[in-house]
C-alpha cells in the first residue's frame, strides 16, 4: 500500500478567496495610535494594515503590539481586509510581533505583511511560525495569509522565488521609499520620478513585480505616495500602476482613499463594454449563434482572447459594484 504523503513543512493552500480580496485602497495605520486605529474603522478603504514597522517608533513597538491586538478584537472592521505589518526578519522584533499579534488576535486577522523581504526563506520562516501558532491556539491552519513587501534590490532579484515560497502568500507589494534608498536613487520625493531621468524610473520594477505575482496567481499592490495633499499627483501615479494591471495602492491619508478606489475600478463605460463583449461572444459561439470563433462587435473583431480581456475588466467592475 502506498503510504500517505508526509505532512508538508509548510501548510495547506490558503483559499483563492485571499487572493481575490478587494485591495484597491490599502490604508496604513500606525499601530501605536489608538486614535488612528479607531478612526480607520470608519473609512472606506478596502484594506487596513496596522503598522508595527516604520510608522511605529522603536520604543513604542512593545506597547503597540497590544494596542493592535485590542483594536483587532474589539473594533468593528466589517468589510475590510485586516492586516498587520510586522518588522522585517533582520530586526530583533519580528518573532515577538508575530507571536503577540497572532496569538492575541489571530481569529480577527486576515494577513500578516512582511516588509523588506529579501529571499524565499524569509517567507517560509513566517509560514512556519504562523503554522505553529495556529496549531497551538487551535486556529484553522493556513487561514492567515502573507503579504510580501519588496523594498530592495535583493528582494526584486529574488521576487519569483519569494512569490512561490508559500501557499499563504496573497500579494506582492512594492515599497518605493525603501527601494529608492536601497538602490541609491537620487530623489527625496517618494512616488515621484527622480529628477534628471527622462523616462519612468519605476517601469522595470513595477513590471517585474507584476510578472512574478501573476505567474503565481497573486495580487500586486503599489506602495505609498507621500505628497498626501496632492490628490491629482496621487491619481496620476496610481493610474500608471492601474493601467499596468495592479490591483491597488497604499493610501496614507483618508483623502487618498476615494481616489484609489476609483482609479483601481474600471470606468463605467469600460465595464459596460466588457459586459457587452462577454454577451456577444457567448451568443455567437453558442449553437444558436452559429458556433463562430470570432465575430464583429461594431467595428471591432472579438475572439477568445477578447473574452479573456473582457473578463478582467468585468470581474473588477462587478467586484466594485458597477
Ligand atoms: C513602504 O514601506 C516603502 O518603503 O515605500
Ligand atoms: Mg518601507
Amino acid at each position: 500500500m502506498t503510504p500517505p504523503p508526509a505532512p508538508s513543512a509548510t501548510t495547506p493552500a490558503t483559499t483563492p478567496v485571499g487572493r481575490s480580496r478587494p485591495r484597491r485602497s490599502c490604508l496604513a495605520v500606525p499601530g501605536s495610535s489608538p486614535r488612528f486605529l479607531e478612526k480607520a474603522q470608519g473609512l472606506p478603504a478596502d484594506q487596513v494594515f496596522l503598522d508595527l514597522e516604520d510608522a511605529c517608533a522603536p520604543l513604542a513597538k512593545p506597547d503597540a503590539r497590544h494596542t493592535i491586538v485590542k483594536a483587532l478584537n474589539e473594533g468593528d472592521w466589517t468589510g475590510k481586509t485586516r492586516v498587520v505589518r510586522v518588522n522585517d526578519w533582520t530586526t530583533e522584533w519580528t518573532y515577538r510581533d508575530v507571536i503577540t499579534v497572532v496569538e492575541g488576535a489571530g481569529q480577527n486577522l486576515d494577513c500578516v505583511m512582511l516588509p523588506k523581504v529579501q529571499d524565499a526563506q524569509q517567507i517560509v520562516a513566517l509560514d512556519l511560525l504562523l503554522t505553529q501558532i495556529e496549531r497551538t491556539m487551535g486556529f484553522e491552519v493556513g487561514r492567515i495569509g502573507i503579504e510580501a513587501q519588496i523594498e530592495n534590490a535583493k528582494g526584486l532579484v529574488n521576487v519569483d522565488a519569494i512569490a512561490a515560497a508559500s501557499p499563504r502568500t496573497e500579494t506582492i507589494i512594492f515599497g518605493p521609499a525603501d527601494f529608492m534608498a536601497s538602490v541609491n536613487m537620487r530623489t527625496l520625493v517618494v512616488g515621484e520620478q527622480p529628477p534628471g531621468y527622462p523616462a519612468d524610473a519605476y517601469h522595470y520594477i513595477l513590471m517585474k513585480l507584476l510578472m512574478a505575482a501573476r505567474t503565481h496567481d497573486l495580487q500586486v499592490i503599489d506602495g505609498p505616495y507621500l505628497q498626501i495633499r496632492n490628490v491629482d499627483g496621487f491619481r496620476e501615479v496610481a493610474g500608471r500602476a492601474a493601467a499596468l494591471g495592479y490591483d491597488g495602492k497604499w493610501v496614507l491619508h483618508p483623502g487618498q482613499i476615494d481616489a484609489a478606489n476609483e482609479v483601481f475600478s474600471p470606468a463605467q463605460e469600460d465595464y459596460d463594454h466588457a459586459e457587452l463583449i462577454l454577451d456577444a461572444y457567448a451568443f455567437h459561439t453558442s449553437e444558436a449563434g452559429g458556433r463562430k470563433g470570432s465575430v464583429m462587435l461594431g467595428d471591432e473583431m472579438i475572439d477568445e482572447a477578447s473574452r479573456k480581456m473582457a473578463l478582467v475588466i468585468a470581474g473588477k467592475g462587478r467586484a466594485a459594484g458597477l
